[in-house]
């Protein structure tokens, strides 16, 4: 494994489990000093310390600022930087708009539109010219889906919270992009994943065949946080095994949503 990271400071949100545990492995194997940071301590604890000593764990909210800024703080004090933030936490909350409760629709936000706003000021305040920030938006930002209204406008504010932080960030060396992930087999989506009806119909509509791995976007938090994107902010890449490009056709022409399509 390459030492790409080697000695740098980095957070990340949502690192107990599923994609955010992926992005902190792989930032470790590259010699990173990384702080995790989830709101189930328990399971946390147990993640972080299967990481090794170079990966430290803080439990917290990234809806509640003294939280995010202790995890920024014990950045510092473990890797005497932070020099990536990874704000990757986030909630889903299904079911239909009519249905949708105050509490249901402000949690949804402050975990995915305040947290992200927190996690990036509070490091990009004390990172040095050259820190960057990635955050986790979803193709439900661009691609709706129906009972998912709160998690979608919260990822669309998401995605234009990163194009108008790269702005404000550039004049202090920072760098902020995204990922947005389609279906990625972690416990947030195994409602489709797992049904015997949703998931292979679901399935249907992803032209590469399969369901995304944490690793597969691991890969692209790793890309943006290192020099080989380096003239890149403001952006979000898409990793959706091709979902939002369109209906795939299946093998006999048809379109897989079985609709009438040109098999011509
Ligand atoms: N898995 C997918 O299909 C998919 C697709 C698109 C986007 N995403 C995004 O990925 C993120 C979720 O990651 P995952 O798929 O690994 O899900 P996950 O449910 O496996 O992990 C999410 C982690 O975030 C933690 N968390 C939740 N609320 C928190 C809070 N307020 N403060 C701190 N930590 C909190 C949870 O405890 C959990 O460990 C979300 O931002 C989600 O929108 C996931």
């Amino acid at each position: 494994m390459s030492n790409e990271f080697e000695g740098q400071g980095v957070v990340v949100s949502g690192a107990a489990q599923g994609i955010g545990e992926a992005v902190a492995r792989y930032f470790v194997a590259r010699g990173a000093l990384v702080v995790a940071f989830d709101l189930d301590g328990d399971l946390l604890e147990r993640t972080t310390s299967s990481m090794g000593s170079d990966a430290v764990a803080v439990s917290g909210d990234v809806a509640v600022r003294a939280d995010v800024k202790r995890a920024v703080d014990a950045c510092l004090e473990h890797a005497g930087s932070i020099d990536i933030m990874v704000a990757h936490a986030g909630i889903a909350d299904v079911r239909p708009l009519l249905e949708v409760t105050d509490e249901q629709w402000r949690r949804v936000f402050a975990v995915n539109v305040d947290g992200v706003f927190l996690c990036t000021q509070e490091a990009a305040r004390v990172m040095r010219p050259g820190g960057r920030v990635v955050v986790t938006a979803s193709t439900n930002a661009i691609q709706v889906e129906e009972n998912l209204v709160a998690y979608s406008a919260s990822k669309g504010a998401v995605v234009t919270f990163v194009r108008a932080a790269a702005l404000d960030l550039a004049r202090h060396g920072v760098r902020i992009n995204a990922v947005a992930p389609g279906v990625v087999n972690t416990r947030i989506a195994r409602w489709v994943i797992e049904d015997p009806v949703l998931g292979p119909e679901y399935l249907k509509k992803i032209p590469i065949g399969r369901f995304g791995e944490p690793d597969d976007i691991a890969g692209a938090v790793g890309f943006l946080a290192g020099p080989a994107s380096s003239y890149m902010t403001g952006q979000t890449i898409i990793l959706d095994g091709g979902q939002t490009l369109g209906i795939p056709l299946d093998d006999d022409g048809n379109r897989s949503d079985n609709l009438p399509g040109d098999s011509s």
